[in-house]
């Protein structure tokens, strides 16, 4: 399409009216507590799927995946998301614990970036995560078959039906390989989109037991 190009230089970004105010001369010494205030933020703006992140993480050869997931918690202990240890990103973390993580919350014109080396939690805390999944999450995630190649729709269709029934039987059935995985952040940057695109960055990192907090050019 010849006019593409021009199509997308035209496209308003950052471009809500009002956009937040963010001063990180009122920031906390923690970015946990600021990550949670801009999330409840998202939530209250009503941001949709404010809990969906990027999560980016490498192969042994170094090179990068990338694919949206959803945040299932965040404290002290980290960033939390579950995955099947036999996926792509299950495999990928096996090999190189680490992962980078990408927020942006559109209508306020933020951007959070996370990044850390990547630990399993607990069985028990995993189990727990499984077993509140929907019926329909829990069947496609029995099967531990996630980005494999795929015959056909049928296929995926009799696959998942047959792991409702098991369920369905065992309703207590937790695969072993279902793991909660937590990001320890290292790094956590948080970004004000501006208008006039004088953004606002304040880049928090890990200094022994606490954290230093430095701002950075746009
Ligand atoms: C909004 C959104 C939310 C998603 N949430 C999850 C999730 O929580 N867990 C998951 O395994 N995949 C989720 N996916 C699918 C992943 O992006 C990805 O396709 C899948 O995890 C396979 O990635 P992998 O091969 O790198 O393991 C989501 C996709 C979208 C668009």
């Amino acid at each position: 399409m010849a006019d593409l190009r021009q199509l997308l230089r035209d496209l308003p970004v950052f471009a809500a009216d009002p956009l937040p105010v963010f001063d990180p001369a009122e920031t906390p010494g923690d970015p946990v507590a600021l990550f949670t205030d801009w999330l409840l933020g998202a939530i209250r703006a009503q941001v949709p799927e404010p809990h969906a992140m990027t999560l980016a993480t490498a192969g042994p050869d170094g090179d990068p995946s990338a694919r949206t997931l959803i945040l299932k918690d965040v404290d002290a202990a980290g960033w939390r998301f579950a995955a099947h240890r036999a996926s792509g990103k299950g495999r990928e973390l096996a090999a190189r614990p680490y992962a980078a993580l990408t927020f942006y919350w559109q209508p306020l014109a933020r951007q959070v970036r996370v990044r850390g080396p990547v630990v399993p939690e607990s069985a028990e805390r995993s189990a727990a995560d499984f077993l509140a999944r929907s019926a329909g999450a829990r069947a496609e995630a029995l099967l531990g078959r996630q980005s494999r190649p795929l015959a056909s729709l049928a296929e995926r269709d009799a696959a998942v039906a047959g792991a409702a029934e098991r369920l369905a039987r065992d309703p207590g059935l937790v695969p072993p390989e279902w793991t909660l995985y937590a990001v320890r952040a290292e790094e956590v940057e948080f970004w004000q989109g501006s208008r006039d695109r004088d953004h606002t960055r304040l880049r928090y990192r890990r200094d022994g037991a606490g954290w230093t907090k430095e701002l950075l050019w746009p």
